[in-house]
């Protein structure tokens, strides 16, 4: 159901002062849990303030802009004229973690003027729900105001208090892979978003972006304490503006997401809802899948990327993962390092790619045939070292060539070290940003889906562009193969789904069996065996890979089974618990299917976990398989050890899982066919 009304200054008025003091317009969500207050300071500069629960979250925060070669776009604003309205519509997910969600909010929009000088127009739109506020800036068109050049974007997150945040850096070398900081909020340096935070009262935020576009990433900026203000990633070295922008024209929504447990910030869809609708029109080509590849054997040091002998991208190599797939269920098979670009420091030579050129040892057009006689597809990889340039002019004829050949899905890359990719644009400034668009267009075009590493942040665009299924964004797998600082400690994937994971999918790769892995010394993936499965439901990704080797599947075949039968598409996600940093439960029902699987992880702290199953259709048997820690398991000594179990349950159950350092649990609960 839809309903939407307005009305010209049809607003709360709470504050009128005899007509001296500026107006203060408060808009609520619909059930009334969060509140927004907007009003001018006596210099005549927008503000708003925000409330959860009738507890003040943030304070008096300016709102305005910094221009190129123009006064700012921030003070001695008048009110013109403000609207109220709202909006109920349910919308359905082509895949996703919720197939129906609920789009409920209050809208104020205010339309705002210079009272002197050249009395530009800004309006600022605030759209209100239960689960948080998101804000953005209209320009609309005027005479004064035709081409803006952003030198800064001025918005403030000034919270109430100096909260407890989970944070990594902007602007550093491995752009989004670091590893989550705990502050206090006054310590926050410059952050990447989203930022989550916790309150002495038991509130949850995150603060993020929606819907980015034409427009450069938000990073939280921290240095001068609490009062958090946007900072805007460069466009490039040699720009001093930051964005750019023409009237009509928008900002991307500014978001605060708010709730009272952690795993309602999980569970929260502002972020997609804040995004345009689908307008891909029938995606059914775009499907769910989970995938194996050449991949993993690289980064444990078995195999090469490039040329020689150890390269893994060879046809008999590829042939050999095909038949692994087809005998095991896998849609996809990734094949890294089968162009050519890859000999000598590729990462400093994202010029050298080529995207449509195979290595003389692979055979595409065969193996594409091999794969498709067996009912598998070959899943692309473009790593173009972050030349995007470079990736610019061959992205025509690379991305015509993976249709002809059958490829549903590549894997972009970005990988560059530094701040700034090497043709002096910024990562996640405004012309990468374009780029990104780009490459999501042209792929739907030719029916692909797109899995981004290094990838821009994800605002939630799968909403209406439904083929971009999932990115990396944070510290994966990989780092547990190659990090010199040891890799991901266990607390990571705790924190990772009330972080990085509320922006969108992530393409974490699961599915590690060899923890100890011979040959790496210093490296060990930081979980028991057990938690690996758990992964499948704690981290959400519409494609799946299973990265391990074969023969490492084979040799712990009966945990393998777990891997096979869990979902990849969902009808509805549950969060039965979690702490940031410690633990975290996650039920998911399976579209189509109506069974479901249960992930449930730890940090290094052992813990017992009293998994309720009340989420299941009352009156039902199911067959629980669970897949737990062995008595004896600790990632550190036995990482390997588990034990499988198979019970009948109903809604009335309840697992105890015991999960162990570092460990994990994870449950696939059949509905039983009467
Ligand atoms: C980094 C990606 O995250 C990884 O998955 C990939 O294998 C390498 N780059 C090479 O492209």
């Amino acid at each position: 159901m839809k309903y939407v009304f307005s009305w010209i200054l049809g607003l709360v008025l709470i504050s009128a002062c005899g007509g001296m003091k500026p107006k203060t317009y408060e808009v609520k969500s619909p059930e009334g849990h969060t509140r927004v207050g907007f009003s001018l300071d006596a210099k005549g500069r927008p503000y708003y303030m925000a409330w959860f629960n009738d507890q003040l979250v943030a304070d008096t925060s300016l709102l305005g802009f910094e221009l190129n070669e123009a006064a700012p776009l921030q003070n001695d604003f008048e009110v013109l004229n403000s609207t109220e309205s709202s909006f109920d519509e349910t919308w359905e997910q082509p895949w996703g973690e919720q197939q129906f969600i609920r789009n409920h909010y209050k809208e104020l929009k205010v339309s705002l003027q210079e009272k002197q000088a050249l009395k530009r127009k800004l309006d600022i739109v605030f759209r209100v729900y239960d689960d948080g506020i998101g804000f953005r800036y209209e320009f609309p068109e005027q005479e004064n105001l035709k081409h803006i050049e952003i030198l800064e974007e001025l918005t403030e997150f000034n919270l109430a208090g100096d909260y407890t945040s989970w944070w990594i850096p902007a602007l550093e070398r491995e752009q989004y892979e670091y590893l989550f900081q705990r502050t206090p909020s006054s310590k926050i340096g410059l952050a990447h978003t989203p930022v989550t935070f916790s309150t002495e009262k038991d509130i949850y935020l995150s603060i993020h972006e929606a819907a980015l576009k034409n427009y450069s990433s938000m990073m939280l900026d921290g240095k001068e304490g609490p009062r958090l203000k946007c900072s805007l990633v460069p466009y490039s070295t040699t720009e001093k503006s930051k964005a750019f922008l023409s009237t009509p024209g928008t900002t991307p929504w500014r978001t605060i997401q708010l709730a009272d447990k952690p795993g309602d910030l999980i569970t929260s869809y502002l972020i997609l809802n804040l995004n345009e609708p689908n307008q891909l029109g029938d995606v059914s080509w775009v499907k769910p899948c989970k995938y194996i590849g050449i991949w993993w054997e690289m980064h444990i040091g078995l195999g090469t990327w490039s040329s020689g002998e150890l390269h893994s991208a060879n046809t008999a190599n590829t042939k050999k993962y095909i038949d692994f797939a087809a005998e095991n269920g896998f849609d996809g098979v990734l094949v890294e390092g089968w162009n050519t670009g890859w000999d000598g420091d590729w990462v400093k030579h994202g010029g050298d790619f080529n995207f449509t050129q195979t290595a003389p040892d692979f055979d595409l057009a065969a193996l594409s045939a091999y794969a498709k006689s067996k009912g598998v597809y070959l899943i692309g990889h473009h790593e173009t070292g972050g030349n995007i340039d470079n990736y610019e002019r061959q992205m025509q004829d690379a991305y015509q060539q993976m249709e002809k050949y059958g490829i549903k899905a590549v894997k972009t890359g970005y990988v560059e070290h530094g701040s700034i990719l090497s043709n002096g644009k910024y990562h996640h400034g405004q012309a990468y940003i374009d780029h990104f668009r780009k490459v999501i267009q042209l792929a739907a075009q030719h029916k692909i889906a797109v899995v981004a590493h290094e990838p821009i942040k994800d605002t939630g665009e799968r909403r209406t562009f439904p083929n971009m299924v999932s990115r990396e964004g944070a510290r994966g797998q990989e780092y547990n193969a190659w990090s010199a600082d040891g890799g991901n400690p266990p607390e990571h994937e705790t924190i990772l789904p009330f972080t990085r994971c509320l922006s969108g999918p992530m393409d974490f790769t699961p599915g590690a069996f060899d923890i100890t892995i011979p040959g790496k010394p210093d490296n060990q993936v930081n979980t028991t065996l057990a938690k690996q499965l758990a992964l499948y439901v704690t981290i959400y990704s519409p494609v799946q890979m299973a990265c391990d080797l074969p023969a490492h599947y084979e040799k712990y075949a009966d945990a393998f089974s777990f891997i096979k039968e869990v979902g990849v598409d969902w009808e509805t996600t549950k969060v039965l618990g979690g702490k940031i940093g410690e633990f975290v439960s996650i039920a998911r029902k399976e579209k189509g299917s109506g069974d479901w699987f249960v992930g449930a992880i730890t940090n290094e702290q052992p813990r017992t976990l009293d998994l309720k199953l009340d989420f299941l259709d009352a009156g039902q048997s199911y067959t629980a398989k669970i897949y737990r820690d062995g008595k004896d398991a600790d990632y550190k000594t036995n990482p390997e050890s588990y034990e499988i179990e198979t019970v009948t349950v109903t809604s009335k159950s309840t697992i105890n899982a015991k999960l162990a350092p570092g460990g994990g649990i994870a449950v696939s609960i059949f509905k039983v066919k009467s």
